[in-house]
């Protein structure tokens, strides 16, 4: 962790300041320079502000809000109380870098015990801030609201095209229940991110790679639970610890995703240095696909970082590239035809981009690769912030 991290506790009457103190374990490396009762409170100067809460509530998420868009480069974490269901989202679109869920009923020897995990999490979000990802590896996710546009397959042919041009590049499978990355990879579920989670003991980068699945091309894969009674157990928390240890292993991490805005994307989403937003076609998948737009633009996305892919680009169904332009307010970077060769490979299993590598569909998948391994240092790698701004140049 940096020298001197200033904490800033804003709480409420559900949490004790005793507790926050335990939790925290302040020493030379991290002080807390206040706390605030009350969530009311507007937040003074610190590196990091932390929002405790008995339960995840309106004003909690306005403080959160406020804050970040006071100062968008000031990492905020929220520490709660109980099950985080139904208000992770809704916290990490106020603007939340992270959750601490604390047990219910706490007391002081219990948040001590936490306090590790604590620590490690504040210090990644000021490593963060501090633009310390710089010589991290890019993690790109796939976005397409809309089921079977075709977010699998980019994220298949993007893993192997990256592969083919010599980076190390590994594919995550968000899927978490209905995951066919191995399917579309040809590649038997030796092992899972599942299996990685109750392996039992801790996580670090040797252990982590064990459960990875190799593709011939180079590529790895995490693969999805086999059943989908098993997606229940893969918690956020978990992925993100992931994501941070294949980055800092990978030069690129792909994550393909389920056709919804879950907790899991968002927090992915968060995770990311870039997005690939996945349409085709068709009134639906366009109109998702805006809101697609629009819920990245809510989370601050910096527009630079988005890709935008448009598959099936070639079907005659009455709608026009011109038309795409119109609804969605960007042209697409990247156009991949309907070809059958693509629906045959994803039979057998071998991604189009390394069977027919200079097919239409092979040079867009090479095109996006080159679109994300190539773009700007300062463009792609470095985080940007929740509420910032959307200028290209950040
Ligand atoms: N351009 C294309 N040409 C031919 N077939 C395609 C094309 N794009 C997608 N397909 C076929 O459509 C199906 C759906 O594609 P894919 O699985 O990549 O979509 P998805 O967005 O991942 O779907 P889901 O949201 O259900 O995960 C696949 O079987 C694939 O073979
Ligand atoms: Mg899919």
């Amino acid at each position: 962790m940096n020298a001197s991290i200033d904490i800033l506790v804003v709480h409420d009457e559900a949490v004790d300041e005793d507790v926050i103190r335990a939790l925290l374990a302040p020493d030379a490396e991290l002080r807390i320079v206040g706390y605030l009762d009350g969530l009311g409170h507007h937040a003074p100067d610190c590196d990091v502000l932390v929002v405790a809460c008995g339960a995840y509530n309106d004003d909690a998420g306005a403080l959160i809000r406020e804050a970040v868009e006071d100062r968008p480069e000031r990492p905020v974490v929220l520490v709660t109380q109980g099950a985080p269901n139904g208000y992770v989202d809704q916290a990490f679109l106020a603007g939340a870098v992270d959750i601490v869920v604390l047990p219910q009923p706490c007391d002081v020897s219990l948040a001590g015990a936490l306090s590790h995990q604590v620590r490690f999490t504040l210090g990644k979000a000021v490593a963060r801030r501090a633009g310390a990802g710089s010589g991290e590896g890019k993690m790109v996710v796939m976005i397409g609201p809309k089921g079977g546009s075709g977010k699998t397959l980019t994220a298949t042919n993007l893993a192997a095209a990256l592969a083919h041009a010599g980076r190390s590049v590994v594919v995550v499978d968000l899927d978490l229940q209905f995951g066919d990355v191995g399917l579309a990879l040809g590649l038997a579920p030796t092992t899972t991110m599942y299996d990685l989670l109750t392996s039992g003991g801790s996580m670090d980068a040797e252990k982590l790679d064990a459960f990875l699945v190799d593709h011939p091309s180079g590529a790895r894969a995490l693969l999805a639970p086999r059943r989908p009674d098993q997606a229940g157990r893969i918690t956020v928390d978990f992925l993100r610890e992931v994501y941070v240890l294949l980055r800092a292993t990978h030069d690129v991490v792909i994550v393909d995703t389920p056709p919804a805005f879950t907790p899991e994307v968002i927090a992915a989403v968060d995770a990311s240095s870039d997005v690939c937003m996945v349409a085709m076609l068709d009134a639906l998948s366009l109109k998702n696909v805006k809101l697609g737009f629009e819920t990245l633009e809510l989370m601050g996305y910096a527009d630079g970082n988005i890709r935008f892919l448009l598959n099936r680009a070639d079907t005659s169904v009455g709608i026009t590239l011109d038309d795409v332009q119109a609804i969605i307010g960007r042209v697409p970077d990247v156009l991949v035809p309907s070809d059958r060769e693509i629906t045959r490979s994803v039979n057998e299993g071998t991604p189009v981009a390394l069977k027919h590598r200079s097919s239409d569909a092979g040079k867009a998948f090479f095109k996006l690769a080159a679109l994300i391994a190539d773009a700007p240092q300062g463009v792609a790698s470095t985080k940007r912030r929740r509420r910032l701004s959307f200028s290209r140049s950040n």
